[in-house]
């Protein structure tokens, strides 16, 4: 028996990159898998769609992380469709850089609501329906513990916030046996973030393994923790950065 088999997953942002690798290796263990996107239609309904070629159950969900109101829509569609969210991967991020001089309340807005907020309001939606065993982990960045250069304060501040979330959580949800943690990827190749874009070269040089990762070995620790073997780990920020914290 697959280990996650008889699970439901909610996945946000779950139509590229790190979130949709979360997808289909959460499927691939056997769970059903929901996820949510907001542009890449048409990569949402191709996955759905090759999963079900392989014998796995997705949905997709348009819902835009920006909206406390989408995405707690879309908690309760996961929950009205198959009656419970054993795990929930607060994946959705946005990233931009620019100078500080340059940002605006609604720069912050958008950060805080997709970043934060909407991972509290996610998080918040799943608690009734999650049982005990359940999982909540959310998608952080190493730049919440260590910044090299300017440009991305107000990024790094939206996902520091997600350390004290993550602890209180696991404090509050831990009598219900439900674990709350923080993946924290260092510098991945996906569309955010190249390995070959204008400043791969110069993250690679404060790795100690001196590479980009990539989504797998983001979805990898991700499916650990959702898994059994995972069960006692909770209220923790995983650094999984090739040494770029270091
Ligand atoms: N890549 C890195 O180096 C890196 C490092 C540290 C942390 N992270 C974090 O890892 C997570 C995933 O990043 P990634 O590199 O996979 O990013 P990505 O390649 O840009 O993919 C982002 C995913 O999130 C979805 N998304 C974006 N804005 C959304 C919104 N407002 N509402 C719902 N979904 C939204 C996108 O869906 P659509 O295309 O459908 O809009 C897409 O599926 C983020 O939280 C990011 O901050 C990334």
């Amino acid at each position: 028996m697959k280990q996650l088999e008889n699970k439901v997953a909610l996945v946000t942002g779950g139509s590229r990159g790190m979130g949709a690798a979360i997808v289909k290796r959460l499927a691939a263990q056997g769970a059903t898998v929901a996820f949510t996107y907001v542009k890449s239609a048409e990569k949402a309904q191709q996955m759905v769609a090759d999963l079900a070629l392989s014998g796995h159950t997705a949905l997709a969900i348009e819902a835009d992380s920006a909206s406390h109101i989408a995405v707690t829509a879309a908690v309760e569609q996961v929950a009205t469709t198959y009656g419970r969210i054993d795990i929930l991967v607060n994946n959705a991020g946005i990233y931009f850089r620019k100078p500080l001089a340059d940002h605006s309340a609604a720069d912050y807005d958008l950060m805080m609501d997709v970043n934060v907020k909407a991972v509290f309001m996610a998080s918040l939606a799943t608690i009734p329906h999650m049982p005990t065993g359940g999982r909540m982990i959310s998608i952080g960045s190493n730049l919440a513990g260590r910044v090299v250069g300017t440009g991305a304060t107000l990024y790094a501040m939206s996902k520091s916030a997600l350390i004290g979330f993550t602890k209180g959580m696991a404090r509050e949800l831990g009598p219900k046996g439900i674990t709350v943690n923080l993946v924290q990827p260092g510098p991945t190749n996906t569309d955010m973030n190249p390995d070959s874009g204008e400043h791969a070269a110069a993250l690679k040089g404060f790795m100690a393994l001196g590479h980009y990762g990539n989504v797998e070995d983001i979805a990898g620790l991700v499916t650990f923790l959702a898994g059994k073997e995972g069960g006692f780990i909770t209220g923790t920020e995983l650094t999984i950065d090739g040494g770029f914290n270091t």
